[in-house]
């Protein structure tokens, strides 16, 4: 295989991603852990996936649930021992299951022995593996960048005099990346890593850490968070991620990196992933999952969202960057409430066998909208049972800190906690961290004891047991797109081609690869719609297979399409998904 195709072949498949607090406990301590994980091997492997990331596990004070490392080289004592993730590893292999470890080199803790040391005296020699600034002549912080946080991007320390950058908590010191030394101890550890037998990483933030060396103000009018401009792929990137290649993940052919890259242009991209540039494998593409969000703010939804936004997203990356770099598709994550709330409603909370169905169905269209386009699907935890977004109805249910902080600072400044908790509801990533749903008893099989996070009060049918053992479920539907994935290369590799629907509810595309073409339709709303398509391509469905339909398959081939009319007439039910296939 030449190094491109190596390359390619690592892309294939699909990834599963993993939120270690809340996917299982095996110690009755009401946090998930490593041997929480282990137990649940057979689980990963029946779905099918290639590959699973792993959230952060590396000692934390767990300010933001390991995003926020302590020591590089130790696991976190709540997620268990080393010897449990070399136990992991091997039991993944013996799955064909690749590990991805969550990888933060753009910040650490404030509590790791180098920030101890860097804050302690300006002489000290850890000093510039942070950055540190003097005040502005007005005696402010240097520059108005504020950190995810929204308050002051800076930090002032007394003792020293000077100010600390933080883009996100002030828990989270960032790392100063112009310092050799620094990068090379970075290195010295993931190398670590790579010879325990860990296959890639998912790199946290990865585009930050190159900021403008001038520090400058950004405009007043600035999109939150203000001064993004100046520390987003920074001027020397590419030299910092060729470097990090070199020295760690080019030495292991077959490592599969994920850069985390908020706000990155699709020419980026390509500079990022392009297989001989030696930078990166692939990177998120946050485009789908700002999707149905306010992105100028960060506690409010987009209530004009449509299908339209996310059609226009996927050509443009199609287009643009398939082929020539490589990125992954999400539409859930630990960062975001659960799709299915911010796109449907709370489709759940109608209640009943209705609300479940509709819940399924729209589970289901996810599921088949992700596993259809051009780019890796990453599948979160949950959300291949059709897990809903967590609704919490009090503040004391929430855990993330910025949520919270969020919370007191909103309620000082006038607003009603009504207000605050529906704005809660539609953006804390609290909603997608409930514990993951293993069975219908108490606490959902996540544990013996209450968890460190409560239960999603809605949603306990939507669970791993139930689910197994019911063909029509969401699982089996998730199983058998990933099986897709891994079989078709017409997924990986295919055309993509839009067809022109009016109707703004419904995507219609093919795929086409070789003498291959699948057709692909999805209603995305919670009625029923109707669609004409272009009469040739009856041809997909009178000489094809159906490969997926939801809701009723059998039934429902027969009645969706009027074959005699051109155009034709498609009648979809709410959420319905079809796909179907012609050699
Ligand atoms: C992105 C991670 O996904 C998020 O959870 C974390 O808070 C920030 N990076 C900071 O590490």
């Amino acid at each position: 295989m030449g190094s491109t195709d190596q390359a390619k072949a690592k892309l294939e498949g699909v990834i599963y991603q993993l939120y270690p607090p809340s996917f299982k406990d095996s110690n009755g301590d009401g946090w998930g852990d490593l041997g929480g994980m282990l137990a649940q091997v057979e689980y990963l492997a029946e779905l099918g996936i290639s590959a699973v990331w792993i959230g952060p596990i590396c000692d934390s004070p767990m300010e933001d649930n390991g995003y926020d490392i302590r020591d590089y080289y130790k696991i976190h004592d709540a997620y268990g021992t080393m010897e449990q993730l070399e136990e992991l590893i091997a039991k993944l292999h013996e799955h064909d299951i690749k590990l991805m470890m969550d990888l933060v080199l753009n910040h650490t803790s404030d509590e790791h022995s180098w920030f101890e040391q860097s804050r302690s005296s300006k002489t000290n020699p850890y000093r510039d593996y942070y950055i540190w600034q003097p005040p502005s002549s007005n005696g402010e912080p240097p520059n108005n960048w504020r950190s995810f946080s929204e308050d002051s991007a800076w930090e002032w320390e007394e003792e020293t005099g000077e100010y600390y950058l933080h883009i996100f908590d002030k828990k989270q010191p960032d790392l100063n990346w112009e310092n050799k030394k620094m990068r090379e101890e970075l290195y010295t550890m993931i190398n670590f890593w790579l010879d325990k037998g860990v296959d890639g990483f998912r790199l946290d933030a990865i585009n930050m850490i190159s900021k403008h060396p001038d520090f400058p103000d950004a405009p007043d009018d600035a999109r939150h968070p203000k001064g993004q401009q100046f520390y987003k792929n920074g001027p020397k990137i590419h030299e910092f991620l060729q470097e990090l290649h070199e020295a760690t993940f080019g030495r292991v052919p077959g490592t599969l990196t994920l850069g985390e890259a908020p706000t990155v242009t699709m020419d980026e991209v390509i500079l990022y992933t392009a297989p001989e540039r030696k930078e990166l494998d692939m990177v998120l593409q946050m485009e789908m999952i700002r999707i149905g969000k306010d992105y100028g703010h960060p506690w409010k939804n987009d209530p004009h969202w449509s299908p339209e936004l996310l059609k226009e997203s996927i050509v443009r990356w199609y287009k643009n960057v398939f082929g020539k770099g490589a990125y992954a598709l999400y539409l859930n994550t630990h960062d975001h409430p659960r799709m299915i709330g911010t796109l449907f409603g709370d489709v759940s909370e109608i209640g009943g066998a209705e609300g479940k169905a509709l819940n399924v169905a729209a589970a289901k269209a996810i599921g088949t909208f992700l596993h259809t386009l051009p780019g890796t699907p990453i599948v979160y935890q949950g959300e291949e049972l059709g897990m809903p977004n967590a609704d919490y109805d009090h503040p004391d249910q929430y855990r993330d800190k910025g949520t919270l902080s969020a919370y007191h600072r909103r309620i000082q400044a006038g607003e009603s906690e009504k207000e605050i908790l529906a704005s809660f509801h539609a953006r804390s990533r609290d909603g997608a961290r409930s514990p993951m749903h293993w069975t219908g008893g108490e606490y959902a099989g996540f544990s013996e004891v209450e968890p460190w996070i409560p239960m999603s009060p809605q949603g306990k049918e939507f669970n791993a047991e139930a689910e197994r053992s019911d063909p029509h479920s969401v699982f089996h539907h998730y199983r058998r797109l990933i099986q897709f994935r891994r079989e078709s290369p017409i997924l990986t590799k295919g055309d993509l081609d839009m067809l022109p629907i009016e109707e703004e509810w419904i995507l219609a595309y093919t795929r086409t690869y070789e003498q291959e073409t699948w057709l692909i339709i999805l209603n995305f709303s919670d009625q029923p719609q109707t669609c004409l398509i272009d009469a040739k391509w009856s041809f997909v469905w009178e000489e094809g297979e159906c490969l997926i339909s939801h809701p009723k398959a059998d039934v429902l081939t027969h009645s969706v399409f009027s074959k005699k009319e051109d155009p034709i007439k498609v009648d979809l039910l709410p959420y319905q998904s079809l796909v179907y296939r012609k050699r």
